[in-house]
């Protein structure tokens, strides 16, 4: 590895001595004192030189397209070609049946030696020279051109933000983001900020709005955390993306995005958005779902819409608006039209938002992207299993009160993971149905200002239990979840 680096950077020296080179013997060439193999050499190393310019040149439109959403694909093509075939011959050659076998084991630990050996041995010589040695000097031309891009457009490569909202998958992709860092940069060039922990994100919004007064938590009292995250965006490199997520971004208003934006401004990024919409109906059902799933007592479904009394589906648009008016670009997304489409909020943020392909390198991506996906890292429990504990609860005060001489032990039973309800809730009679309509105006409000692709099908219907139909073998299943003593006889 060392004897390549020197390898490389040998050729870099030469390459840059023929530079000077070049021009004395084009004067002597003018002055027609040289032999025909000079004269060829020289014609040679000029178009080399011609080409090496053109190179340059894309590099810098580029940048400019980048923010110009009518070219986006330049940029992909430009950052692939300039990786060598290298990565190129990696993805061809890892065995096909590694990859599913790859998702199945988790991490990179488990991964086939066949393919660590190849990371190892094949890709360092290649790929690293062409990082450490090579890049240096693409980034210093780089550097030029990025002022002069910074000039005209008013920053560079974009500081992806994914922003949520909460329940809508940011777990899970964050987990993506976390365990395959590594992989993200050496795929695709794409930097990770704060992924030292799934929520580690976090700390940035959280202290924004603590420093705005908009909330009092000591964890987020002492702006350090956020110093040091933002220090570590600054020195990632300037000519590739960085995806940063969390959902407390949400939550800023336009004065917060402002302190957050003048901190990105100055490192010279774009700060484009990713954010993701779900249906009225799903949302609320979901919020219900984390609100309740550790409760002793959840709410019906029912109470939960009046309680939160609204506001959910307007909070969309809300944040919408508000990143709209701040943020150099916005890409957003249903979350139900990628289930539909069966992918993920990774590959969107990766594949769609941050790398802009399409075609044949889109699908190649969005199938690398999906192999590496964790699995659901917050699962809801289905709506019946809330009714299941909502109504064991209700018989179990009903005991409490009768003054049942046995029943002492405290009732402790929760919807989330529990197969003990899971088990009750299939047996219990349900009742299932949708009422999408009743938030769908707000619906399409949201895909009408994000020109977002819609969900085309309904989505499944949700299921609760039918209370009204309970007959006593249910009441005598829903009992076996109280506490010895306390059970009906
Ligand atoms: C998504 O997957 C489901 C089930 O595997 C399949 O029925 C459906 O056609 C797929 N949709 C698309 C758009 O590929
Ligand atoms: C992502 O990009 C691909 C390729 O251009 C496109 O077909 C797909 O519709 C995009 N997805 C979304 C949700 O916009
Ligand atoms: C949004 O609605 C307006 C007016 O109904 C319509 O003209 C426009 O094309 C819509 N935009 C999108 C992206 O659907």
């Amino acid at each position: 590895m060392q004897a390549t680096k020197q390898f490389v950077s040998t050729a870099w020296l030469n390459l840059q001595s023929r530079r000077f080179a070049l021009s004395r013997k084009t004067a002597n060439h003018i002055f027609g004192s040289f032999d025909m193999i000079t004269t060829c050499l020289a014609a040679v190393l000029i178009v080399i030189l011609a080409f090496a310019t053109l190179t340059r040149k894309d590099v810098l439109c580029v940048a400019v397209q980048w923010q110009d959403k009518q070219k986006p694909a330049a940029v992909q093509t430009q950052k692939h070609d300039e990786k060598t075939a290298v990565q190129r011959q990696e993805r061809d050659e890892k065995p096909t049946a590694v990859q599913p076998q790859e998702r199945d084991k988790k991490e990179k630990d488990e991964k086939p030696t066949a393919v660590q050996s190849q990371e190892k041995d094949e890709k360092p010589s290649a790929l690293q020279s062409q990082e450490k040695d090579e890049k240096p000097t693409a980034v210093q031309s780089q550097e030029k051109d990025e002022k002069t891009v910074a000039k005209q457009s008013g920053c560079l490569f974009p500081l992806v933000v994914h922003i949520g909202p909460h329940k809508t998958g940011t777990t899970t992709f964050q987990t993506f983001l976390i365990k395959n860092a590594e992989w993200l940069w050496k795929e695709y060039g794409i930097s990770v900020a704060a992924n030292e922990g799934v929520k580690a994100a976090a700390y940035i919004p959280s202290t924004i709005r603590q420093q705005h007064g908009l909330q009092h938590n000591p964890k987020f009292a002492d702006p350090k955390k956020m110093q040091e995250l933002f220090q570590t965006i600054g020195t990632m490199p300037a000519n590739s993306p960085v995806i940063l997520s969390s959902e407390e971004f949400s939550t800023l208003g336009t004065a917060e995005w402002n302190d957050f934006k003048s901190q990105i401004a100055i490192q010279k990024r774009c700060v484009s958005i990713v954010v993701v919409h779900r249906r009225g109906l799903n949302l609320r059902a979901s919020i219900w779902n984390e609100v309740n799933k550790n409760s002793i007592s959840p709410d019906s479904f029912l109470i939960s819409l009046l309680r939160r009394n609204g506001g959910e589906e307007e909070f969309q648009l809300k944040v919408l608006d508000t990143v709209r008016s701040i943020a150099d670009s916005v890409e957003g997304v249903s979350y139900e039209y990628l289930r539909e489409a069966n992918y993920s909020i990774a590959s969107f943020t990766v594949c769609n938002a941050t790398l802009r392909l399409e075609g044949s390198k889109w699908e190649l991506c969005k199938t690398s992207v999906e192999l590496r996906m964790p699995g659901i890292q917050n699962p809801s429990a289905p709506p019946a299993a809330f009714d299941v504990v909502r109504l064991a609860y209700g018989l179990y005060t009903r005991q409490k009160a009768a003054n049942y001489p046995r029943c002492r032990k405290k009732f402790a039973v929760r919807a989330y993971k529990n197969s003990a309800v899971l088990r009750v809730a299939e047996q219990m009679p349900t009742l299932c149905g949708s009422l999408n309509e009743a938030f769908s105006h707000v619906d399409e409000l949201w895909y009408n200002r994000t020109g977002a692709l819609k969900p085309e099908g309904r989505e499944d219907p949700l299921c609760f239990v039918d209370e009204g139909s309970l007959k006593l073998e249910h009441w005598a299943l829903l009992s076996t979840l109280l506490p010895p003593g306390c059970q009906i006889m």
